[in-house]
């Protein structure tokens, strides 16, 4: 009968206390379960009796528990002890943005699938064959140096370079995984992240994204690829948008070309970001040279092709009058929340 006064009078108003009841009544080493040891010493004629008494205890031990835990954590709700206040305003909901980089994909991949292409993809880390070899770069071709390349792990003799591990410097990388695995007609693009080791400026990261395409099939002319790469630019920048092409040098294509659109910035009147020209630069491209189209095992002398290659980050800076590349991979929220 102490034990139950004891019980009864028991004041918990923490999480420290509700323990301190534990350990004194209904834990393992606590009165009850003491008490319930002792039932072997009581004489047998007696121990029914006790037995019931000590469950009755035991109860009143648990329910008096079950409302210490309910007040505790009805005092932890609120402070002040009352319910909250539904009256108050709600905190508003903050949403966030889509990324720049990835409307414009959106929208590049809009426009190409309209005339046709896929899609293709392939893995960020190379072997030195895919990025150069099949791409008609011989080994130790100074043209390798035109893309400072991240090595992840270099063979030894120089006759070996083509199973060099590294990240891909460039999307065309996908174009022989594509050609390897299906033959034309083709006509997909390839996205994805690049990267190469140069110094982080306003105008060059070691990392970016690509957009490739290409397009095999019989009788595939420089035609196509000069109406393809117009027909994209109209979309993308605006119907009074120009587009020129100039002689380029790529070991993968032959004749090829650079790709320039009118500045948006300075509408063509110069500005720092087109160095004062009127003319942006978006994209390198070309006829597939036919020794990569051999080197995929298809035959040349049937199919031709074009592909070309732009950068994402550039196609977005132009279309926003963004000025500074760092910009995209900062993660600013200032700047994100424009888009
Ligand atoms: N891969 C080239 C680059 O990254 C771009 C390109 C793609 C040029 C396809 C021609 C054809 O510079």
């Amino acid at each position: 009968n102490q034990i139950i006064e004891e019980i009864k009078d028991f004041q918990a108003d923490t999480k420290e206390k509700l323990e301190v009841f534990k350990s004194k009544f209904t834990g393992k080493k606590g009165v009850i379960t003491a008490l319930f040891d002792q039932m072997k010493n009581i004489a047998a004629e007696n121990r029914k009796a006790f037995g019931q008494e000590l469950n009755k205890l035991k109860d009143i031990a648990q329910e008096k528990f079950k409302e210490l835990v309910e007040a505790v954590e009805a005092k932890s709700e609120g402070s002040s002890g009352k319910p909250n206040d539904l009256t108050l305003p709600p905190i508003p909901h903050t949403l966030g943005s889509i990324h720049p980089l990835v409307q414009t994909r959106a929208r590049i991949v809009e426009i190409f699938e309209r005339i046709g292409f896929t899609q293709t993809e392939a893995t960020e880390i190379e072997d030195d064959y895919h990025n150069f070899t099949a791409l008609n770069f011989p080994p130790n071709h100074p043209a390798r140096e035109m893309q400072d390349t991240f090595f992840i792990e270099k063979k030894k003799s120089d006759s070996e370079t083509s199973s060099d591990i590294l990240l891909r410097t460039h999307t065309s990388s996908v174009q022989i995984r594509l050609m390897e695995k299906q033959k034309p007609p083709i006509r997909s693009l390839m996205i994805g992240r690049v990267y190469r080791n140069e110094a982080i400026s306003a105008r060059a990261h070691c990392l970016f994204h690509q957009v490739e395409g290409l397009y095999v099939d019989e009788n595939v002319g420089f035609a196509d690829l000069k109406q393809t790469l117009y027909h994209f630019a109209k979309e993308m920048f605006g119907k009074d948008t120009k587009v020129r092409y100039r002689p380029s040098y790529f070991p993968f294509t032959e004749p090829s070309a650079e790709i320039d659109v009118t500045c948006l910035i300075c509408k063509g009147k110069g500005c720092n970001v087109c160095k004062y020209s009127g003319w942006v630069e978006i994209a390198g491209s070309g006829m597939v040279h036919p020794n990569v189209l051999e080197n995929c095992g298809i035959d040349s002398e049937k199919y031709t092709g074009f592909a070309f290659g732009m950068g994402i980050e550039r196609v977005t800076m132009l279309k926003y009058q963004i000025k500074d590349l760092r910009l995209f991979t900062e993660n600013d929220v200032r700047f994100l929340r424009q888009f």
